[in-house]
């Protein structure tokens, strides 16, 4: 079987302000910016981004679901997530990727651990493959570059 070159960017709740959202926090880069960078990115690896936001839970999780049997089906290599707040409070996410298999990359622009105690805790950690916090939204590209290495890695 040829390897999957295909991965899924999937970013929660308002990260469709990126720009505009506490710039000092997060940056000026918006979420089309973002995402062209996360297409270039999977581009020059031999990939294909397939770049999506929802500011619903089970928006989400649908798309997990369809990404899940894809990745089951040998057409994707997993996903990178921004779960934004719902990292901090949903264990539907967290059953979601569990349940569906998909390999995740969490990704936070922010580092959460020096921000408020509240973002300490993640319930999408558990079920995620790597983590990548804090390093702005170049975090995306080494989320990208990490999910595809390991998918690589994995079937020689
Ligand atoms: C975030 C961190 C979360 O705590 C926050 O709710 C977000 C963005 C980040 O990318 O740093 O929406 O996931």
């Amino acid at each position: 079987m040829s390897s999957p070159t295909k991965i899924l960017v999937l970013n929660g709740p308002n990260l469709n302000l990126l720009g505009l959202r506490e710039p000092a926090v997060y940056g000026s880069t918006t979420l089309a910016d973002v995402e062209a960078l996360c297409r270039a990115a999977a581009a020059e690896r031999g990939a294909e981004a397939d770049c999506r936001q929802s500011n619903h839970e089970g928006q989400l999780i649908d798309w997990i679901h369809e990404a899940g049997a894809a990745f089951r089906a040998g057409q994707l290599a997993g996903a990178v997530f921004n779960p934004g707040a719902y990292t901090h409070t949903s264990v539907a996410l967290h059953d979601a990727i569990k349940g569906s298999m998909l390999p995740v990359a969490e990704i936070h622009i922010s580092n959460v651990h020096a921000r408020e105690e509240f973002r300490h805790h993640s319930y999408v950690s558990p079920a995620a493959v790597g983590i990548v916090v804090g390093f702005g939204v170049d975090g995306y590209v080494l989320a990208i570059d990490g999910l595809l290495r390991r998918t690589r890695a994995a079937q020689g």
